[in-house]
């Protein structure tokens, strides 16, 4: 989405040739309104990969996506840099991405953020200058600026549209190495701003899930198991609704299984 002049598809197809993915693309849309922004993301990113299946056109976000060739439930990726805020309707525009999405798929945003709803980040002062950055629907809760979000103007919308109640214990666990075994565990509650009232739940996963001793070292100082158990207490820090396990337990003794 709002794919621009393709900086952020390069980086995605980059890192995907670089663990040999690239053959594993069924079809990629790169969609941006302006035709001369399209037009030379199309020119670098076929020089750049010529195999992959690369498409281009114009999808505007904030328009029904259906009507523009995004049929319910056919994505397995959804994703946009630094577009999303732009959304003039941003439950309307994440709902649709919802519904375009697969079983299973994937919506990724990446986005500037705001450290609070008044703290405008300096990024975002040029981009002011442009109506669309400021043609958005407010709300004097869930959107009191146009802009750039808070994260927890994020977790709230998403959990609104269907997409926060979901916590996942990737196989290729993504933790921090910069943050220590309790840190990357408290790591969601901080984003979501309930630290404090996580705290009793984040002792009890670090006691039950015999990660205490060594929750002030990173997890590249712990092995395996320990890391994966870490990945778990991350995941069920919020108390999703769903949680969705990639073989949780395939670093784990019988002992530790059975609990
Ligand atoms: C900050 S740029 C991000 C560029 C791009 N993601 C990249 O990696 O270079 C925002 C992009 O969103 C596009 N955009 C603006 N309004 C949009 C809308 N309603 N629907 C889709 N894209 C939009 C702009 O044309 C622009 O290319």
């Amino acid at each position: 989405m709002g794919a621009g002049l393709g900086s952020a598809t390069e980086a995605l197809l980059d890192e995907l040739a670089a663990r040999d993915a690239v053959g594993r693309i069924a079809a990629y849309r790169a969609t941006e309104p302006v035709p001369l922004f399209s037009r030379r993301a199309q020119r670098i990113l076929t020089a750049l990969h010529p195999g992959v299946p690369l498409a281009f056109g114009s999808l505007n976000v904030n328009d029904p996506w259906g009507a523009q060739g995004v049929a319910a439930g056919s994505q397995d990726l959804v994703w946009g840099v630094n577009v999303f805020h732009l959304a003039r309707d941003l439950d309307a525009v994440l709902r649709e991405a919802h519904a375009a999405l697969a079983g299973g798929g994937w919506l990724v945003v990446a986005e500037g953020m705001r450290p609070s709803a008044t703290d405008v980040v300096g990024a975002e002062f040029p981009f002011r200058l442009l109506e669309s950055f400021t043609d958005v629907r407010l709300d004097p809760t869930t959107r009191p600026t146009s802009g750039f979000l808070t994260a927890e103007h994020w977790l709230a919308a998403l959990a609104r549209t269907g997409f926060g109640d979901v916590a996942v214990v990737p196989q290729h666990l993504g933790l921090m190495d910069e943050l220590s075994v309790r840190e990357n565990v408290e790591y969601p509650a901080r984003l979501a701003r309930c630290l404090e009232d996580r705290r009793d739940l984040i002792e009890d996963l670090l006691e039950r899930l015999g990660l205490a001793g060594m929750q002030h070292r990173p997890p590249t100082e712990t092995s395996l198991g320990e890391q994966q158990r870490t990945a778990v207490a991350r995941a069920v820090v919020l108390a999703p609704s769903l949680l969705v396990a990639d073989e949780p337990t395939a670093h784990q003794d019988a002992r530790r299984v059975e609990r």
